[in-house]
């Protein structure tokens, strides 16, 4: 296993070119499953769950082929419906085969995907999309088995206890494109993931109105053809570069990121002191004044994301005074504080609101990779601190930062990656 190790205090200055969505190219790369026909999907991020992704479709007896950033899929006359634990245990993600399965083959098995690190994660809000279309589910070692048959168009509020579910709006929405009769998904999620699926879904030939409303209707068709997309810039890693750039002190432009889908971020930033503005091609992020602590909550899009949650939080543990961050997606996802309270972050938790003092300084240390966003916060944490950081199991960046040590030590880090003995 791999390890990140970082010397902190460099000012991080430049350009950085930000990579595709990840999750706007897994359900993308789902939906090209809903035709026979060829697609090609540019701006496909080199991710590991990228590679399960393209796994479990591979698996399915799908032709793809990948050059570079260029993922060729040909799905005609693939047979299967299955998506196996051993994959599907890897990436809670893969749950978005499920709608074009069922639209497509009219049959589908996918592992369950279960909980991961960051909380319980049911599937309620996906079982009850694809209900109200007429599918039948049941959940039978360890599967989810849904029979499609009688698959028409139907109304559903996708409403749980945390609000709306993005990939059970992908779900429901996939599958109902080939529904015979119209659905309306009301509490839709409008996240930019959601709404670039929907233009992929409708270069393909889907009928849909009201992506990036919280009220998606979709009326049926008889068959999907291929077609050709370039998948939005990922806002969570833009986001993170910009939290770079405020951490370091630091003034960043960021290519091909847009500042529409980061306003939550760009606001709370913004109050806190950063300079942030347009610039050719993407935005620029500029340290020009010491910053004011800030107090957030995460909310559905357009709120603050919870993906940026721990990153911000490594923030506001090094900005002078007490902050509050409020995570109501995700109410465990706070396992980062442990490790930032490794490197001297001063942290409380209380339910869900971690109450943060930020500190004169953090201490490198060693810290432990535990998820995705929280492996970023400490990226960001040792960005900072004085002296050494390594980072364990960095495998969790690998999911969903593209070349993160290459694009850190050209804009100035000292970052590099060893063998865990
Ligand atoms: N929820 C339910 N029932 C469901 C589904 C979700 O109650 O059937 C709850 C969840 O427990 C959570 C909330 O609804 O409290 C939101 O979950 P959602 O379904 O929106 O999450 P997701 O679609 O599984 C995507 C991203 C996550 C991101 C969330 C929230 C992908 C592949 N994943 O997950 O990204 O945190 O939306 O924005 O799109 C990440 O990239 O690190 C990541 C975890």
């Amino acid at each position: 296993m791999d390890k990140l190790i970082i010397e902190g205090g460099q000012r991080l200055v430049g350009a950085v070119s930000i990579s595709g969505a990840k999750n706007a190219a897994l359900p993308i790369l789902a939906a090209t499953l809903l035709s026979d026909d060829k697609s090609i999907i540019r701006n496909v991020p080199a991710l590991r769950d990228m590679s399960t992704m393209l796994k479990i479709i591979r698996n399915l007896g799908v032709k793809v082929e990948q050059d570079g950033d260029e993922v060729i899929v040909e799905p005609k006359g693939y047979k299967k419906w299955k998506a196996p634990y051993d994959l599907v245990s890897t990436m809670r993600a893969s749950i978005c085969v499920l709608g074009p399965l069922l639209a497509k083959q009219r049959f589908a098995e996918v592992s369950f995907p279960g909980g991961c690190i960051i909380g319980p994660r049911p599937i309620d809000l996906h079982m009850k999309g694809i209900k109200a279309l007429g599918v039948k589910v049941k959940v039978e070692k360890g599967y989810i088995i849904a029979d499609a048959k009688g698959l028409r168009g139907g109304n559903v509020y996708l409403g749980g206890h945390f609000g709306t579910s993005v990939l059970a709006t992908a779900n429901t929405m996939m599958a109902a494109t080939l529904a015979n009769g119209v659905t309306v998904i009301e509490n839709a999620a409008c996240e930019p993931e959601v709404v670039d699926l929907a233009e992929f879904l409708l270069k393909m030939g889907a009928k849909i109105k009201g992506h990036s409303t919280h009220r998606i209707i979709i009326e049926g068709v008889k068959r999907l053809h291929g077609a050709e997309h370039y998948v939005i810039a990922d806002r969570i890693e833009a986001g993170t570069y910009m939290l770079a750039a405020a951490i370091t002190k630091g003034d960043l432009r960021l290519k091909g990121a847009r500042l529409e889908h980061v306003v939550a971020l760009v606001d709370k930033l913004t109050e806190s002191g950063l300079d942030i503005s347009e610039s050719t091609g993407g935005f620029r992020a500029r340290f020009i004044k010491k910053l004011r602590p800030v107090t957030i909550t995460t909310l559905p899009y357009p709120g603050f994301p919870t993906d940026m949650q721990a990153q911000f939080m490594s923030l506001m543990a090094v900005t002078e005074g007490i902050s509050v961050i409020t995570e109501k997606i995700y109410p465990e996802r706070f396992i980062h504080i442990s490790e930032l309270a490794r490197m001297g972050a001063d942290i409380i938790l209380e339910g869900p609101n971690a109450i943060v003092k930020g500190v004169k300084y953090l201490s490198g240390a060693p810290v432990m990779a535990s998820d995705l966003r929280a492996s970023a916060a400490l990226v960001l944490a040792g960005l900072v601190a004085r002296n050494r950081t390594e980072i364990n199991r960095v495998y969790h960046l690998d999911r969903g930062y593209e070349k993160l040590e290459d694009k850190l030590t050209k804009l100035g880090a000292r970052v590099w990656r060893e063998k865990e003995k």
